[in-house]
């Protein structure tokens, strides 16, 4: 048989890294990452549910994969992720895609290679879904994107029901990991060469691990402070915060921990403090920018990104007016902008007065230019700043063939800042997985340009 996986994935952090886990599964049993997903024997695709385009590009795909099995090529079709945790969405593939030979979920990922090896030996078709995640699995293998980041896991799921949102339903209730069994992870991973870690959470600020000693229980600032003393790690970054939970024992860790990257995903979702209390998000816009005006107060550079929906039922002129107002008066990094979706199952979904999609459009159109001039004066205030960037690799322009090559024996290269700005600059090779001092010459709305110092 063909030993060879191909994985698509779609979604979050959360999804990327379950992808690395059914990855390093795969490698385990003697199996290589094709390139191409044609040639692949095992075929996974990872889904996300957050919003209907997601929904929307994996029937696109799995649709594209349905001639290759008509043809009568022998490869296992895989799909996995938050789709699969949705019965009316197994229901659909069963009748409509039949030859999916796997189905998975979001909770028995581990389960994946006895699953695999079930459907060959016994040729049949097989459907495992768990409804919810109980125990944490832990010392699964992975294989990593970038040799010196990677992510890391600390809990799973959501207890926050914000009432637009799938994940509470697709991701089970909130559980969290050992301090130790994470730090035991991170200093693996050093060993291995990694420099940053991004600690992952549908809502970090509420992680709760128990000690193991029986010594009781450590809170997420408590858990920063033991990564930060791993020797090898330079970076720690993590996602997602929640407003409500942010504390003021974060915020302090920003100015103590020298580790810890000054930069913030704080989501907000809306400026309008009617339109939060029916997202169920428990905090006005006051309170948000009390909060942000804290942070800054004590953490002037800290850098901060949020996630906006535009379009929220009963979303009005006023509503999207505070939307517009919170975000001149925060002036964020950037900014993700979301249509509103509506997504089966949530509360929302029956909620009266959804927005006209052009009416929605018009709003999104709106906010994007609000975040756009927000995020290029923040840029250009780095010109002429000498920034400390860990370099990840050839850059994306220049893998696309967009930008031609810098002189002979230089090559376009892009890193991050500590603040997590994407910087782009000549160097050579021997640079990337390392930092390097980078002095910023120009500024885009998305990006930075810069030089290596001397
Ligand atoms: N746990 C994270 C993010 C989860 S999903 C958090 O709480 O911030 C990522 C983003 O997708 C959310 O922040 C939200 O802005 C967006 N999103 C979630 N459900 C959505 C929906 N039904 N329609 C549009 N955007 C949605
Ligand atoms: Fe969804 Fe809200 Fe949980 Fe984030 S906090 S995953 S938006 S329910
Ligand atoms: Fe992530 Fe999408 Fe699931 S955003 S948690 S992969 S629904």
């Amino acid at each position: 048989m063909n030993k060879s996986y191909h994985i698509t994935t779609f979604g979050c952090q959360m999804n990327e890294h379950d992808s690395e886990v059914i990855a390093g599964m795969l490698s385990e049993l003697g199996y290589e990452e094709s390139k191409e997903r044609k040639d692949a024997g095992i075929v996974i695709i990872n889904t996300c549910s957050v919003r209907e385009n997601a929904d929307k590009r994996f029937f696109g795909t799995l649709g594209q994969l349905k001639r290759r099995k008509e043809e009568g090529d022998d490869f296992l079709m895989c799909v996995c992720g938050c789709m699969m945790q949705q019965q009316h969405i197994i229901d659909t593939i069963k009748q409509k895609y039949p030859w999916v030979d796997i189905i998975f979920g979001t909770h028995n990922i581990h389960e994946f290679p006895k699953l695999v090896e079930n459907v060959i030996a016994e040729k049949k078709k097989i459907t495992d879904v768990w409804e919810d995640g109980g125990e944490i699995i832990e010392g699964l293998p992975s294989k990593r994107l970038y040799k010196h980041k990677s992510y890391v896991n600390i809990m799973y799921g959501c207890n926050n029901f914000c009432t637009y949102c799938i994940v509470p339903y697709t991701r089970g209730r909130e559980r969290s990991r050992k301090p130790e069994e994470i730090v035991r992870e991170i200093e693996a991973l050093s060993a291995d060469g990694v420099k940053e870690v991004m600690l992952l959470g549908q809502n970090v600020n509420s992680y709760k691990g128990e000690h193991e000693d029986g010594s009781g229980i450590a809170d997420f600032t408590d858990l920063i402070y033991m990564v930060s003393e791993i020797e090898g790690i330079e970076r720690i970054r993590f996602m997602t915060s929640h407003p409500k939970d942010l504390s003021d024992k974060l915020i302090e860790a920003f100015k103590n921990c020298s580790k810890l990257c000054k930069s913030l995903h704080l989501p907000v979702q809306a400026g309008s403090s009617d339109v939060l209390k029916r997202m169920n998000r428990k905090y006005t816009k006051e309170e948000y920018l009390a909060l942000v005006e804290k942070l800054r107060a004590a953490v002037p550079e800290i850098s901060l990104t949020t996630d906006i929906i535009v379009g929220f039922p009963g979303e009005t002129e006023e509503d999207f007016a505070e939307t517009i107002d919170l975000c001149r008066k925060v002036k964020y990094d950037s900014a993700f902008t979301f249509l509103y979706s509506i997504r089966k199952g949530t509360p929302a979904e029956k909620y009266e007065d959804q927005i006209p999609e052009e009416i929605k459009h018009r709003r999104f159109n709106e906010l994007v230019e609000v975040i756009n001039a927000g995020s290029a004066e923040k840029n250009a205030a780095y010109v002429g700043r000498t920034e400390r960037v860990l370099v990840e690799g050839v850059s994306k322009r220049e893998q696309a063939g967009k930008i031609e090559k810098p002189q002979p024996g230089l090559i376009n290269l892009s890193g991050r800042t500590d603040t997590f700005k994407l910087v782009n600059f000549a160097g050579t090779k021997d640079m990337i997985g390392n930092f390097a001092d980078v002095e910023i010459t120009s500024s885009n709305t998305f990006s930075l340009v810069g030089r290596i110092k001397k």
